[in-house]
């Protein structure tokens, strides 16, 4: 086995071969055409507490498919972190609605009610609440906003699969919440997504959007929408992950733990956080640098290139990358409105998380990082 050091990938097993190749063999005719599909929703949405699950090709797709089920268009404002992944953001796009950027909490990445409710105008619609890295924010304070405002509460529990708030389960907050099973995730289909909702009529029409706008096994078709219709095969794949996924977790936290303990004598970072009332399943471990270290996110990722291993920028404000230049404003996005965003990416990164990745592997990281830090 090659002793590469990957950022991120998947734990496969024997278990998951077996069921796909029983979906390759036999998961085409009458009902075993989406056997897999409906098998991986139905639990998947048991397991979260919630009424419905739609399975889809990405995470970016069933956020779309939330959002166009909840009738956001053109002029809305719909309110996320600055600090997320593209796929938070795009979907409003695609809607030709109006992105706007809430800062983010020094400690725990998340957005807060606080930089929420600063950015809500007339025009806005919805919150996006992302669980970053696995930990997820103040749920209760950012629904309580919401709430307020009368505006729809949102959750991209993409990379929180496994994490909870206060013993409930991310995806079970809001009106929606979203997950990815890209490849880097902890549940992976190769790419995948699904989205959980409550409310039957909001289930029924994102059903409908998600299949060209038509109903099942109807070809009369009353609205053009997206296709976004998921794979038997690849939920074959995510159905047997999700059978293991107590044991991906426990894996995740056990890469997490294994930094925390071999970095604890150094001080002035902060790892992903763990307040008492969160569950973090840490999808990936990021570091932020402290002002002592004097060490930017770039020179980070420079000196672990020289040294041949892997690192990653922690997401990067949305607002200063090129493809969000029109939607930056005086009072939307920037360093000067966000300046938290802009200062903690900065000094941050995230460390190896692959499940393939072995405690002396994790020892070489850390080894580069003492070097770096002059420990
Ligand atoms: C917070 C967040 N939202 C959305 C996405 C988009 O997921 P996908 O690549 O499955 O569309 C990701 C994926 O990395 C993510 O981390």
């Amino acid at each position: 086995m090659s002793n590469e050091i990957y950022m991120a990938g998947p734990w496969i097993t024997e278990f998951e071969e077996k069921i796909v190749l029983d979906a390759v063999r036999t998961g085409w005719y009458g009902k075993n055409a989406y056997k897999y599909v409906e098998l991986f929703e139905h639990e998947f949405a048991a397991y979260h507490n919630r009424a419905y699950a739609l399975m889809t090709p990405n995470c970016t797709s069933a956020l779309h498919l939330l959002l166009k089920g909840l009738d956001i268009r053109e002029g809305d404002e719909v309110i996320v972190p600055e600090c997320t992944w593209i796929g938070t953001a795009a979907p409003i796009h695609y809607q030709r609605a109006n992105i706007v950027f809430a800062d983010i909490d020094p400690i725990h990445w998340c957005i807060t009610p606080e930089t929420v409710e600063a950015r809500i105008t007339n025009k806005t619609k919805a919150v996006i609440a992302v669980d970053l890295y696995g930990n997820m924010p103040d749920m209760e304070g950012i629904k309580a906003v919401c709430d307020k405002y009368k505006i729809y509460f949102i959750e991209d529990a993409a990379e929180a699969l496994g994490s909870s708030y206060k013993n409930v389960r991310a995806g079970k907050f809001g009106i929606g919440s979203v997950f990815s099973f890209h490849r880097t995730k902890t549940l992976t289909t190769g790419e995948g997504g699904m989205l959980l909702v409550d409310d039957e009529n909001l289930y029924q029409r994102c059903k409908f959007l998600r299949d060209h706008g038509r109903q099942p096994g109807s070809y009369y078709v009353t609205e053009i929408t997206n296709k976004y219709m998921p794979s038997n095969l690849l939920a074959s794949l995510g159905y047997a992950q999700f059978k293991r996924l107590d044991e991906l977790v426990e894996k995740k936290r056990w890469i997490w733990h294994n930094y925390q303990q071999m970095l604890s004598d150094v001080d002035d970072i902060a790892l992903n956080p763990e307040p008492d009332y969160i569950f973090n399943s840490a999808w990936c471990v990021a570091l932020v640098f402290g002002e002592k270290h004097k060490i930017s996110q770039e020179q980070a990722m420079k000196f672990f290139t020289d040294h041949n291993q892997p690192s990653r920028p922690f997401f990067y404000p949305l607002s200063s990358l090129p493809a969000f230049k029109n939607f930056v404003s005086e009072s939307n996005g920037g360093r000067l409105n966000n300046p938290i965003s802009y200062d903690i990416s900065n000094r941050a990164i995230n460390l190896p998380t692959a499940l393939s990745i072995t405690q002396e592997q994790i020892e070489q990281i850390v080894q580069t990082l003492r070097v770096m830090l002059h420990y």
